[in-house]
Formats: structure tokens, C-alpha cells, sequence
């Protein structure tokens, strides 16, 4: 038994906006600077009252639409996502609630930018064992609320906006392999260190980043994830027909790509349209790839993600 991907969708909030944009609004950055850094050169940015599960509800129908499933067969609903509209419950149940599905397992999966993977993993263990049929795997975040837009470091690399995708039991091959770690000692290089507490907030409510660092393991951590999913499924790296990394920055991907002995041609990047849109970046860069043709029926594609936590992993599957 396999679990397979039927459908993809994604959603992105507004225009682009640019580099130059932000200068406008009174970020001290260019565009040469975040160009070279980053390979970003824009990013959405959601209205003020969009949220999460409202952009996760229209990424999750048009996967629907394109599975031919309709929202009440389906019997799981996870979505990762660090920016949720409430503290609970779940946006996975206020999804469920907007799709009308009723009944349904439903869960948010908390894993910042390697959430959209970690969320496919689960969906895939529960799907292999029989339990479940008819999986909505979502991502959705805006992370442009929890930036502190004084800081030029961190606030030119995020963007909003929501991936999903839609996965059924199956007796064709589906996702192949999968690994999923963290290192809990590397907490403190990528966090939002704040709650609320007693109706204040406690601590500080935006994301604060150690960049080097953060540089340094995810290059470290995604090329060794890619491997060890790699080897599980018995094949080298360099048979994949196409990477899809999550979208972070163009020299992390670059590295990555390198180490896996990957032609460019084989990876799918959004970065320098969409920024990093944590959990959000792997399933809206797998279903522009998807929707534009790249990514064909019978090929195999590796997902990987890394993120706050310090979390990492992958899965590869057969589209
Ligand atoms: N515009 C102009 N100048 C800037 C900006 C900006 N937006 N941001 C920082 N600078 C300046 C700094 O103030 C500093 O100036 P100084 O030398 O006068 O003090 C200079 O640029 C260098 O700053 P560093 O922080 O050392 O720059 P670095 O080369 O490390 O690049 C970056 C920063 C792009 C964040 C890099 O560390 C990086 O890509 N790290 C990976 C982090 C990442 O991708 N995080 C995404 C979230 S994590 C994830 O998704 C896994």
C-alpha cells in the first residue's frame, strides 16, 4: 500500500512585491544586496485579516479539484503551519469546518519550515497502515505578521501564502521514502521566542535568526536527509528526476543540488518569486511544477524541508 499524490494546489496572496517595494516602505536594504544574498526577489504579502486557514482553504480545493476527491470522502486533515489563526483550535479543524467535511482525523503539525514535510510523512505512516484513505496535506502561513520589519536581516526573506496537496491509498507506487529528524540543542538559532501570557505578550513575538548558522546546518542537515531518503528507496540522488527544496534561499539550494550531483534543470525554484514561505514552500513549488508540466506521472520527485527546531527531512515519491 502506498500513498499517493492525486492533486496539488497552491495559493499566493496580492501582487508581488519587490525588493525596491520594501525600500519604498522604509526597509534600509536593495535589491542588490537581497539579490545576491538570497536570489530573492519578491514575495507576497497577505492582507491584513487574511489568515492561514482561509489561504490553506483555496490551496486545498483547487488539490481537491484536481484529484476529482470531494471534502467529504476525505478521512485526514493536516496542516503545518507556525502562524495559525488561533491558539486553538487547530486551523486543521477550522479547514475542515470552511471544506464541510465532517468526521475527518484533523491535526496541525508544528515543525516551522519543514512542517509541510513532516505533515506528508504522517499522512503517508497513516495511510500505510490501512487506517486512512483520503489525506488533504496542507501548508499555510503568513509569516509577514510574526517579522519584526525594523529588522532588515530577517524581514526581506519570508513571504505568505499556502501549498496542499491531496493523497489517496493506493496500490501503485506513491511516496517511496521518507526521514524526519531534529536537534533540539540548535532551538535558540531560529525562533520566535514569545507567548501569550495572562492576555500580554511574554518574551519577544518575532522571528529572530542567527543567519550564519542557520546557513551552515540547513546546508549541512538537507544534503545528508536527501541521501538517507535516497538510499532507503535504493537509488543514488542523481536518479531523481526533480529536487524540490524547500524554498529558503538560492545558495542553501545551490549547495544542496551540487552535493546530490543534480543537473540545475532538475530542481524547481520558486524562491526568487515567492521568498521563503516556511511551511508553504514545498507543495506551492511542487504544484507550479505540477501545473506548468515539469513534473510528470512516473517520475520521481524528492521533497525536502528544513526549518526552525532545529527539524529536517524528506520524502521521495513517484508522481
Ligand atoms: N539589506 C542590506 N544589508 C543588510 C541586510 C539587508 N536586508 N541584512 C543585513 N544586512 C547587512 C548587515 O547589517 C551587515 O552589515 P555590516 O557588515 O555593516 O554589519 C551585513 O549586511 C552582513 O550581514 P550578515 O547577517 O553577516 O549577512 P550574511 O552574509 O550572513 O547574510 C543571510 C544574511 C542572507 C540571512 C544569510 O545568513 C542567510 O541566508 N542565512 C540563511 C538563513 C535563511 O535562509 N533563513 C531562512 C529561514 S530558515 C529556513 O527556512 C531554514
Amino acid at each position: 500500500m502506498f500513498a499517493r499524490v492525486t492533486g496539488t494546489g497552491g495559493y499566493l496572496p496580492g501582487s508581488p512585491v519587490s525588493n525596491d517595494d520594501l525600500a519604498a516602505r522604509g526597509v534600509d536594504t536593495s535589491d542588490a544586496w537581497i539579490v545576491e544574498r538570497t536570489g530573492i526577489r519578491f514575495r507576497h504579502l497577505a492582507e491584513a485579516g487574511e489568515t492561514s486557514c482561509q489561504m490553506a482553504e483555496i490551496a486545498a480545493r483547487a488539490a481537491l479539484e484536481m484529484a476529482g476527491t470531494t471534502a467529504d470522502e476525505l478521512d485526514l486533515i493536516i496542516v503545518a503551519t507556525s502562524t495559525p489563526d488561533y491558539i486553538f483550535p487547530s486551523t486543521a479543524c477550522m479547514l475542515q469546518g470552511a471544506l464541510g467535511n465532517k468526521g475527518a482525523t484533523a491535526f496541525d503539525v508544528q515543525a516551522v519550515c519543514s512542517g509541510f514535510i513532516h505533515a506528508l510523512v504522517i499522512a503517508d505512516k497513516f495511510i500505510r497502515s490501512g487506517s486512512h484513505q483520503k489525506a488533504l496535506v496542507v501548508g499555510a502561513e503568513v509569516f509577514s505578521r510574526i517579522l519584526d520589519w525594523q529588522e532588515r536581516g530577517t524581514c526581506v526573506l519570508f513571504g505568505d501564502g499556502a501549498g496542499a496537496v491531496a493523497l489517496e491509498a493506493s496500490d501503485a507506487p506513491g511516496i517511496l521514502s521518507s526521514a524526519l529528524h531534529a536537534d533540539g540543542s540548535q532551538v535558540g538559532i531560529l525562533s520566535v521566542p514569545g507567548q501569550v501570557h495572562g492576555g500580554k505578550i511574554w518574551g519577544d513575538p518575532f522571528l529572530r535568526m542567527e543567519g550564519q548558522a542557520v546557513f551552515k546546518t540547513a546546508v549541512r542537515v538537507l544534503a545528508s536527509v536527501a541521501e538517507e531518503c535516497c538510499q532507503a528507496a535504493g537509488i543514488h540522488c542523481g536518479e531523481v528526476d526533480w529536487l524540490v527544496p524547500h524554498q529558503a534561499n538560492i545558495r542553501i539550494i545551490e549547495s544542496t543540488r551540487r552535493k546530490m550531483n543534480l543537473a540545475p534543470e532538475k530542481v524547481v525554484t520558486t524562491v526568487e518569486r515567492h521568498g521563503n514561505t516556511s511551511a508553504a514552500s514545498v507543495p506551492l513549488a511542487l504544484n507550479e511544477a505540477v501545473r506548468d508540466g515539469r513534473i510528470r506521472r512516473g517520475q520521481r520527485v524528492l521533497l525536502e524541508g528544513v526549518g526552525g527546531g532545529f527539524t529536517w527531512g524528506a520524502a521521495l515519491l513517484v508522481f
